[in-house]
């Protein structure tokens, strides 16, 4: 009988993609994935850090299979990922819930079969945490969670010190992969038939790898570009302070790079963009902005928000809400600020009140979703190219697809559309999807 496992992600697309490298190493171990943690012998926890709401969760996950491990004991409890990287959080889990039986780290995991091999042995709790990624193997299997589309990993870490945000701590240095060896895994996932690639790392803009010569960001576009059996090429996260003209070419050029940038830009006030230290001006912003819609009429752009963050006045408030009018946003994420351990502005006094945070995060709200949805309804009448991703969930005779700004479309059609591309005539759109009608 082959033991199985069960896994739960949180986070980012990183994390997700670090649990389709632990998928691939269990399964390579002859575990077997269950939907059902009951039937688990191993059960994994990959956790983040990002927001206190997100360490809440987990803390609610683990009381919840406290009975599990109580009536089988033989079950091993495994935590990951971001949180244990904080030294403080990780003795207090260790602490707090010793039922646990193994912690490992984001750059540990590629040790998780001799983990294990630890726990069985010797019958006791393993932790194993690692502050850098530089002994990280790469070429690990992986167990891709869709057939068509895949994440590639181009760099790990982060540099920034953004000064609301854990990443710096729980990856590590910024460190670019080797170019070669990117282009070589994106071929390899071409010829086995996948369509669409996204390209993986907090600032990908940032991309720089040195060998036979310089290769930066804007480079690997075009090399990736020329990979004939790959159609679709998407990249998460861009920062604006690296963005240069250079790219934007790479992008226009590039027919497979698809037109939508994630451009995160938190705040509309230049003070509190200084104070988080994200190292560009709003001025820098809307030039950004200026210059993509002017070279990519047609470009989607998409950001991230932080609302509330220390010393926010509600003239910089409103700077951003200026903002978010002026740049027409076609999709974000909104986030309240939420105080990190170990972060400067954590540290800060001059914290604002909830009450506020939560009436400016409606507020904003309130004017970027009519924004999305008059973007989406001027997409009524286009017929439009999707990748097939899903069957929906709701009615199954419908599929779910993106279109290459990255907007989501539901239509009628039967499965064996899954990871192809169709052209789908918009009828309907909402603030987060349209619906439309095949074309043959
Ligand atoms: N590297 C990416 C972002 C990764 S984290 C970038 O810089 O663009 C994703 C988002 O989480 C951030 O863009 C930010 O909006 C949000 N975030 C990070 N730390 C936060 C905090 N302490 N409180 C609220 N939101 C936060
Ligand atoms: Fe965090 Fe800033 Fe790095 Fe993004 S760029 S991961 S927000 S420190
Ligand atoms: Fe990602 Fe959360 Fe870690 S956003 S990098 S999983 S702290």
């Amino acid at each position: 009988m082959n033991k199985q496992f069960f896994i739960e992600t949180f986070g980012c697309q990183m994390n997700e993609y670090d649990s389709e490298k632990i998928c691939g190493l269990l399964y390579s171990q002859g575990y077997l994935e269950t939907m059902d943690n009951r039937d688990a012998d191993l059960i994994i926890y990959n956790t983040c850090l990002i927001r206190e709401n997100a360490e809440k969760r987990l803390y609610g996950k683990l009381g919840a299979i406290k009975k599990l491990k109580m009536d089988n004991p033989s079950k091993i409890i495994a935590v990951c990922g971001c949180i244990p990287q904080n030294d403080e959080i990780r003795e207090f889990i260790l602490k707090k819930f010793p039922f646990i039986d193994l912690i490992f780290g984001t750059n540990t995991y590629d040790r998780l079969p001799e983990l294990l091999y630890d726990i069985e042995l010797k019958n006791k709790r393993v932790v194993s945490i690692l502050k850098d990624s530089d002994e990280l193997k790469e070429d690990l299997p992986k167990n891709r969670k869709f057939s068509h589309k895949a994440f590639v990993n181009i760099m790990h870490g982060c540099d920034n010190y953004c000064s609301y945000c854990v990443v710096p701590y729980t990856r590590g240095r910024e460190k670019s992969r080797n170019f070669h060896d990117i282009v070589e895994e994106v071929k390899d996932l071409g010829l086995n038939g996948y369509k669409e690639i996204t390209l993986l790392g907090q600032n990908v803009n940032s991309y720089l790898f040195e060998s036979d010569k310089t290769y930066n960001f804007a480079d690997l576009l075009r090399e990736l570009n020329e990979i004939e059996s790959i159609d679709r090429i998407r990249f998460i996260s861009s920062h604006p302070k690296s963005v240069d003209d250079d790219f934007i070419k790479a992008m226009k050029e590039c027919k497979k790079v698809c037109n939508q940038v994630h451009l995160p830009i938190q705040s509309g006030s230049t003070k509190v963009l200084k104070e988080m230290n994200r190292k560009y001006s709003r001025e820098n912003y809307l030039e950004i902005i200026r210059k993509l819609k002017k070279e990519i009429p047609d470009v989607a752009i998409s950001s991230d928000f932080i609302v509330g963050f220390p010393g926010e006045t509600e003239e910089d408030f409103q700077e951003t809400l200026d903002l978010v009018k002026e740049v027409r946003f076609d999709s974000a994420f909104t986030f309240l600020y939420s105080i990190r351990p170990g972060t400067p502005a954590g540290r800060r006094e001059d914290q604002i009140d909830e009450k506020i945070k939560h009436e400016r995060f409606d507020r904003l709200l309130d004017v970027l979703y009519p924004i999305f949805e008059e973007i989406n309804i001027s997409y009524i009448g286009k017929t439009v190219e999707l990748l097939v991703d899903n069957v929906s969930k709701n009615d199954e005779s419908y599929l779910t697809g993106r279109t290459d700004t990255n907007k989501i479309v539901h239509f009628k059609g039967d499965r064996n559309l899954l990871g192809k591309l169709v052209n789908v005539k918009i009828e309907k759109a909402k603030t987060w999807y349209m619906e439309g009608t095949r074309i043959e």
